[in-house]
């Protein structure tokens, strides 16, 4: 067996890249592409964690088939380490389970605050990629992960509802957060005309009424293999990676990994401190 002398693994180069997974509708796949994203870029080689921000259910951890038993709150709470909240997913995805946690994390004082941080600087050099799944809709708790985040990636589906909910949100993010940046991915459209059609009828009155950049990142059709995946608890990428929809999310990984974040600065502890202090000011 040869050894290497030197340890050639290179270190993450930047910050690490953080993209929060939003919706105005419920419902439109937000956490099957978060999970599925996150192992395509997995199994390019990056390392991939995946923050569970969806306060109603658990989803993230059905879809990989694990059952975490303790989440952030117990980080907070002093009752361990974020290493102990850690749980491994396909193609060694790690997901931090935060949904029960979240109402405290905004109201945390300060020597609770230090903590929390203290425990996540631990992943700044542990993680290329962060993605935060969130629930639908413009609660204050979506809008905070969202706004921390370095990018916001908007998932939207054809339907007309989802396209005037995801306006909805783009609008409380640019005109209450500052952001001016979006990315769109289209879900369940019948095929690559559909998909750029629906994104065209979203970009034109973002860009036109509210002046913010709307970028197109691509589409995943309608297939009946992600629902059949999803009973299996497996993300459709390896219950069915020859299925279109497993295509097109590789391609999307692919397009999001060659992307820079929007917000050089930014980075785990970035982030968290960001959710703090929305959290405090509300
Ligand atoms: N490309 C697709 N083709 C067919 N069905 C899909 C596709 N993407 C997601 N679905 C189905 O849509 C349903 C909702 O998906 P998912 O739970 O990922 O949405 P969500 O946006 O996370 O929902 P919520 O807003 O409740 O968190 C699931 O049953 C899933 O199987
Ligand atoms: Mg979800």
């Amino acid at each position: 067996m040869s050894q290497t002398a030197i340890d050639l693994t290179p270190r993450a180069a930047r910050a690490p890249h953080v993209i929060a997974i939003a919706s105005g509708k419920g419902g439109v796949g937000k956490t099957n592409l978060t999970a599925n994203l996150a192992v395509a870029l997995a199994s390019r080689g990056l390392r991939v964690c995946v923050l569970d921000a969806d306060l109603g259910l658990a989803n993230l951890d059905v879809l990989y088939g694990l059952s975490p038993e303790r989440s952030l709150r117990d980080v907070v709470r002093g009752e361990c380490r974020l290493s102990d909240v850690l749980v491994e997913g396909p193609e060694g995805v790690r997901v931090i389970p935060a949904a029960s946690g979240f109402e405290e994390l905004t109201r945390l004082g300060a020597d609770e605050q230090l903590r929390l941080l203290s425990e996540v600087d631990a992943l700044e050099d542990d993680v290329d990629v962060l993605l935060v799944d969130t629930a639908a809709g413009i609660s204050s708790n979506v809008l905070y992960f969202t706004a921390a985040a370095a990018d916001a990636l908007i998932v939207i589906t054809p339907e007309p509802t989802s396209l005037t909910d995801a306006y909805a949100l783009v609008k409380v993010l640019a005109t209450r957060y500052g952001r001016r940046e979006f990315l769109v991915a289209v879900n369940m459209a019948a095929g690559a005309v559909d998909a750029e059609a629906a994104f065209a009828r979203l970009a034109r009155v973002a860009e036109r009424f509210l002046r913010v950049r709307v970028e197109y990142q691509g589409y995943v059709p309608y297939d009946d293999a992600v629902p059949r995946a999803v009973r299996e608890q497996l993300p459709v990428l390896l219950a069915a990676p020859g299925a279109p929809a497993s295509r097109a999310l590789v391609q999307l990984a692919e397009r999001l990994a060659a992307r820079p974040p929007s917000t050089p600065t930014g980075g785990v502890q970035f982030f968290f401190r960001r959710l703090l202090a929305e959290g405090r000011r509300s």
